[in-house]
């Protein structure tokens, strides 16, 4: 079965085809990041007419690329949410409607699961059962993935996900938008431990994430330190050094706690901080040490992207699921009410 993937519930537009037997066969993507910098973040009416804008030439792009005519697509897959809910009607709506011109089936997926199963795209990939961070700009979870709908929530953020942490603590440095890229490509020229700063939740049981605390305690030490003078640039760098060691250790002793309980070795990370260097490396080391795994998808699949909703879609519309001809999107969608599926490719 060949699927097209629409996703549009943030700020990129993507389509991409996956075959069930070939796997990923093309796959487009428009970025939004030079719309929205202007305003230091992003704008949803303007993220809605521009996903309007991209949406059906990314999809002859994929279609192109894959070497697919729209006639041998057997369904049509689409980000339902959770996202900003005109942006994901722009794709909701197309999706649907071209899946019922082609009379093919469509289906409804859940973005966070996209990311989640997204290093299925890679080889090797992961075996079930395994422990996924889930680490993106409005999601940081810790999850015990049995089977694909199969997510036992171990611990989540209880206030800011770990990427908006790095947005909002860029903006506080006068940093651009994305936040998370321009900030960790700074810490590089930081010097280590010119500051210290907490690890939190950590001194304490339990999966649970905070990150607010965080941003306050960099605001404090950044005001202190222009007080007291120096090179700016530097302080910025080391400032912003030392906040991505703290989230990433941070991430990594929760990470460790989690496979330790659960018994599992084997480690999946997704969302957009997945593609931090620093946090990846560090992620290995401790897999190492462990005698366990741990497993990414490739860059460009840890932002947003339509590859890993066409292969959702794929193994959802396989196992028989199908949406009605009306248009459902979410702007919050638990995880917690996604059906499990025995299948998989
Ligand atoms: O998964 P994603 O593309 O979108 C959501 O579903 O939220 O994640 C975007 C988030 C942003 O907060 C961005 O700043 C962060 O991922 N991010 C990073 C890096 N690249 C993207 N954070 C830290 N380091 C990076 N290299
Ligand atoms: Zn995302």
């Amino acid at each position: 079965m060949k699927v097209l993937g629409i996703e549009s519930s943030c700020d990129e537009t993507a389509v991409a085809v996956y075959d069930a037997e070939r796997g990923l066969l093309g796959h487009a993507l428009h970025s939004q990041i030079k719309l929205h910098a202007e305003y230091g973040g992003v704008v949803p009416e303007l993220a809605s007419r521009d996903h309007v804008r991209y949406l059906l030439p990314l999809a002859f792009q994929a279609l192109a690329q894959a070497g697919v005519d729209k006639r041998e697509l057997g369904g049509i897959a689409y980000t339902a949410g959770p996202g900003l809910i005109g942006a994901l009607m722009v794709g909701a709506a197309a999706g649907r409607a071209l899946a019922m011109t082609l009379d093919v089936p469509a289906v409804a997926v859940h973005h966070m699961e996209g990311h989640l199963l997204a290093p299925m795209l890679e080889q090797p990939a992961p075996e079930f059962p395994f422990i996924a961070l889930l680490v993106s700009g409005g999601h940081t979870l810790l999850a015990e993935v049995r089977g694909v709908g199969q997510y036992r929530i171990l611990g989540e953020s209880l206030d800011d996900a770990a990427g908006e942490a790095f947005d909002k603590t860029a903006k506080m440095l006068g940093l651009g938008y994305p936040g998370g890229p321009v900030l960790a490509k700074l810490a590089e020229q930081g010097h280590r431990g010119q500051y210290q700063f907490p690890r939190p939740m950590t001194d304490r049981p339990g999966l649970e994430f905070s990150f607010s605390g965080l941003k306050t305690f960099t605001l404090t030490s950044y005001q202190q330190a222009l007080q007291q003078g120096g090179d700016e640039q530097q302080i910025r760098a080391d400032i912003a050094r030392a906040f991505e060691e703290a989230v990433v250790d941070t991430l990594m002793i929760k990470c460790r706690r989690a496979l330790q309980q659960t018994g599992i070795n084997r480690l999946v990370v997704a969302g957009g901080v997945g593609a931090n260097k620093h946090l990846r490396q560090k992620l290995r080391e401790m897999t190492d040490k462990l005698g366990g795994e741990v497993f990414y998808p490739r860059i460009e699949f840890c932002t947003d992207n339509a590859a890993m909703i066409a292969y959702v879609g794929c193994l959802r519309l396989m196992a028989g699921e199908t949406e009605p001809l009306a248009i459902n999107v979410r702007a919050r969608w638990p995880m917690s009410e996604l059906d499990s599926i025995s299948s998989r490719t």
